[in-house]
């Protein structure tokens, strides 16, 4: 059984006192959910605030990128074990944002994949088409090469310990989620792909779905069976919204 992760990526979001608010907010709401891993990648700036505010709570804390040196000339980057130091267990990497507006190579995923397992830092590694890909009908192309990338500095007896998140480039920030079908199709063949690189271990990576995710359609997207997990943007930057995400209650399914 694969537990259940649903995590926060507020991108260039929050000050620290608007960070620490929403930890006030969110915690009581999320105190009767059942056993997930709740995760918050807040802004650099604000990762010490927050760690401070869940402590104790079980809620884990995430950056939203890191470079894979250790230390050195790389003006504006932050290293691995620096956001160990900070308390951080996960960290996002690859997200098309910074595909598509930095550059970001899969090599250089890959780097960042591989460092932060050296940390024990959860890498969080983000695919996903864009509208064109799609309609092109490359979708399982692109999430294929994209895949094979990006995780090739994973060790196969560390593949449990990654999360993938499949998030379509056409439904993030859009409002045009995937139907849980459409996700469910790109899911299973993460998971087949995830199998073939890892063997038995690749059962076990957690696929969230980012994209558009919201209190009403996260149900039946976690009704899904290679839906693990959620990786939401705009509805987590409220404690109401993203805490309903967190309790979520799948479709048909036990709970
Ligand atoms: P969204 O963002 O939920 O606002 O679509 C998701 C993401 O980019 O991770």
């Amino acid at each position: 059984m694969r537990r259940p992760i649903l995590a926060a990526n507020w991108k260039m979001q929050k000050t620290r006192a608007e960070a620490a608010e929403f930890v006030e907010g969110l915690l009581p709401l999320i105190a009767g959910s059942r056993a997930v891993d709740v995760v918050i990648a807040p802004p650099f700036t604000a990762l010490d605030r927050v760690a401070e505010a869940l402590r104790g709570s079980g809620v884990a804390l995430a950056a939203q990128n890191v470079n894979p040196e250790e230390k050195g000339a790389f003006t504006g980057e932050v290293a691995p074990h620096m956001l160990a130091d900070l308390g951080c267990t996960y960290a996002i990497v690859g997200h098309s944002e910074r595909r598509a507006l930095y550059g970001e190579s899969d090599a250089f995923v890959a780097s960042k994949a591989g460092a932060l397992l050296a940390r024990d830092i959860h890498p969080i590694v983000c695919v996903g088409e864009s509208l064109e890909e799609r309609e092109a009908g490359n979708t399982l192309d692109v999430v294929a090469r994209q895949l094979s990338g990006s995780l090739a500095e994973v060790p196969t007896d560390r593949a449990a310990e990654i999360v993938v998140a499949y998030e379509p480039v056409w439904a993030i920030g859009t409002g045009a989620t995937a139907t849980p079908e459409i996700a469910q199709e790109v899911h299973g063949f993460v998971r087949g792909q995830l199998v073939e690189r890892f063997g038995t271990g690749g059962e076990q990576v957690r696929i969230q779905y980012g994209g558009s995710v919201k209190p009403d359609n996260v149900d039946s997207l976690m009704a899904q069976p290679d839906i693990d997990g959620a990786l939401v943007g705009g509805a987590s930057l409220q404690p109401a919204t993203f805490s309903r995400i967190v309790c979520f209650q799948p479709l048909g399914g036990a709970s």
